[in-house]
Order: C-alpha cells, then sequence, then structure tokens
C-alpha cells in the first residue's frame, strides 16, 4: 500500500509527574503540527528513563502521566502512532545490532554522557546510560523514520543516528536504513527558567522556575509573579541585558501566537506587574483545559492502557519487519525462515 505521507518519530522520556511550558512548547506544540505532515510515530521512552534509576512505582506512573499529557495536548492517536518502548521488543533487539557498528570512542564523545558521567563517577554510571544514544538510533531507525523533531540539546544524538544509518547502508548494502532529517526545534520557543533566566527551563532547575501542565492556577500565577525580572522598570525584549522580561514576553507570544513587538507595545509605560497578571491569565486558559482533559484519562487507566496497546500493536508492524530487514542483512538467520525475519532482502 503506498504511504503518502513522510514517518516522523520522537520520543519523551516519563521522568516526571508533569510536562513544563519548555516541553511544551519545545517539543509537544511541534509534534501535534507534525501530524498534518507526516505519519507520526511519537514514543513513551520507559527503557531510557531506566538509564536514571527512577523507582518502579514512579516509572509506571509517569509512563500513563506522560501518555495521557501527550494525548491532552492533541496527538490523536486516530491519526498517529503513540506507545510505550518497553512494548516493542524490537527496541532492545536492534539497540544489540547497533552496539556491535558504534565505536566505543564514538560513544565515549557523546557530550551529555560525558556531563552525566562526570558528576556521577564511573562507578555511579551504568552501561545504560553510555548506551542511550544508540538506544535512541535503535527508536529512530526501527520505524525508517524520515524527520525526528527534536530540541537543541539532542543534536548530537541525532547526528550519531545519522551516522550509523549511512554505516548500515555502506556495510550491508543500500536501503538498509534510512538516514533521518533533524527537525530542530525553533529558537522563538527557546523557554528559560523563570528564577534563573539565563539558564534553560527544566526539571533539574531551580523548583520556582518552571511552569508545569499539570500545576493548579494558583501556583501558575505564584510562579509567575515571583519570576524574576530586571534592573529597570521597563518592558522591552533584550535577552542580552533583559533576560527576565524577554523570558516572560517569549513565553507570551509562543502562547498566544502574538508578535513580541506588537506585546511590548502594549505594555508601553507599563510596569512588569501588568505583564504578569496578564501573562498569569494566558498561561492559565492554555494549561487549564490541558489538565482536565489528563486528569480524566488517568481517572480511567484501563481505557488508557487499551490506547497504548493498539499503539504498540502498530508500532510493532513496522518495527518487527524492519528490524528482519536489518537483522537479514546483518545475516541473522531469520527464525523459522519467515514471518518477521524475511530473506527476501537479507
Ligand atoms: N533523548 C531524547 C530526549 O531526552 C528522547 C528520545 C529517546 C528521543 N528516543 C528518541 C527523541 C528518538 C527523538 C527520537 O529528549
Amino acid at each position: 500500500m503506498p504511504n503518502p505521507r513522510p514517518r516522523a518519530f520522537s520520543g519523551i522520556q516519563p521522568t516526571a509527574d508533569s510536562l513544563h511550558l519548555g516541553n511544551y512548547l519545545g517539543a509537544l506544540v511541534n509534534w501535534v503540527a507534525f501530524q498534518d505532515t507526516f505519519e507520526c510515530v511519537y514514543c513513551v521512552v520507559d527503557l531510557h528513563s531506566l538509564t536514571v534509576g527512577p523507582d518502579p512505582a514512579a516509572i509506571r506512573d509517569r509512563t500513563r502521566r506522560t501518555a495521557a499529557q501527550m494525548l491532552a495536548a492533541g496527538i490523536d492517536p486516530s491519526r498517529s502512532i503513540l506507545f510505550v518502548q518497553s512494548h516493542v521488543p524490537e527496541h532492545a533487539e536492534l539497540t544489540w545490532l547497533l552496539n556491535c557498528v558504534t565505536g566505543f570512542g564514538e560513544a565515549s564523545r557523546m557530550t551529555q554522557f560525558k556531563d552525566k558521567s562526570l558528576r556521577q563517577g564511573s562507578e555511579g554510571t551504568t552501561v545504560g546510560l553510555f548506551d542511550y544514544p544508540v538506544l535512541m538510533a535503535a527508536d529512530i531507525l526501527l520505524y525508517d523514520a524520515a524527520a525526528v523533531p527534536v530540541g537543541e540539546d539532542q543534536r548530537q544524538h541525532l547526528e550519531l543516528s545519522r551516522d550509523l544509518a549511512t554505516r548500515l547502508n555502506a556495510r550491508y548494502g543500500e536501503g538498509t536504513a534510512i538516514v533521518p532529517e533533524p527537525y530542530i526545534v525553533r529558537a522563538t520557543a527557546k523557554i528559560q527558567d523563570l528564577q534563573d533566566p539565563t539558564s534553560k527551563m527544566s526539571k533539574s532547575g531551580s523548583p520556582g522556575g518552571i511552569l508545569e501542565l499539570m500545576d493548579s492556577p494558583k501556583v501558575l500565577a505564584k510562579r509567575i509573579k515571583s519570576a524574576v525580572t530586571d534592573g529597570d522598570t521597563e518592558i522591552r525584549f533584550d535577552p542580552g541585558t533583559k533576560p527576565g522580561v524577554s523570558n516572560l514576553l517569549t513565553i507570551y507570544s509562543a502562547l498566544t501566537g502574538r508578535g513580541i513587538d506588537t506585546i511590548v507595545e502594549d505594555y508601553r509605560g507599563k510596569m512588569y506587574g501588568h505583564l504578569k497578571a496578564d501573562l498569569a491569565d494566558v498561561v492559565v486558559e492554555v494549561f487549564t483545559p490541558l489538565r482536565e482533559k489528563t486528569q480524566s484519562y488517568l481517572e480511567d487507566p484501563a481505557w488508557l492502557d487499551a490506547i497504548l496497546a493498539e499503539g504498540a500493536a502498530r508500532a510493532r508492524e513496522i518495527a518487527a519487519e524492519v528490524y528482519g530487514r536489518i537483522a537479514g542483512r546483518f545475516g541473522l538467520l531469520p527464525p523459522g525462515g519467515a514471518g518477521r525475519g524475511s530473506s527476501a532482502d537479507g
């Protein structure tokens, strides 16, 4: 059957109870839009999250929570595949094959690994953390994904996926793997920490610095009111000298779709407090329906699990075929000579 839409793949780790504004604008909004042009495969990457070793109950809960928030944001399971990574065993299987073509030095050069392992020390660093980028490459190559929407922080990992795909094609013949294109999220959606506006909004930042999708309107308003602003009182966009106010303007613009210049014009001669009060309303208006939908999905875990099971079944159809193709090229004998490991192109 001809497939008119190219395929896109992306993944998100179930490492928090709530996604934050940075995840929402940096990833989810794009993923939702991608559904119009791509056949999208979106994955809650629970195997990746094991590299940080959260407790089992938390990972179970956060896997459902993350999926529920994706659905609430507009990932549509009738158009896209939404599934949990560990439900499709080919992710781990392809990782092994890719491990065997990845250089030790090549993997050692991944800056996220270097940063994290330096912080944790070699005894605290697992082989899983080292292998994280290879598992990510397996995620992508397993779906013959043409496009991968990710944030700037994933650029190097995506480069590795491209190198591995190119290497497979050189070693085992053209058509072994599709070389994925990165779609790095626009800089306008770069959301900074409210308390430390020179660093990126992230769950490891300051506690008052993030806006979470699942926060109550009261908490959201409080966080915005206590956001750090800058020396003078003028509302002006200048990330270099006025990072705090500029960040608030960026958020305002990203959530309303209005240009920063027109927003600045509206607040000419007004005080920071006005901007903050209005911004709190904007954020609450966007987040409230997302929070309410997420809560209602979480109240029906059987329904949610059924969506994820259906997604995994569809994902597996693709993954089994692609894995069979690649494994065959590696020279692995297909089980029973047929089924997933069709030897036709092996
Ligand atoms: N490493 C990505 C992140 O932390 C998550 C991820 C895992 C991913 N597998 C992926 C992203 C495949 C894109 C494609 O954001």
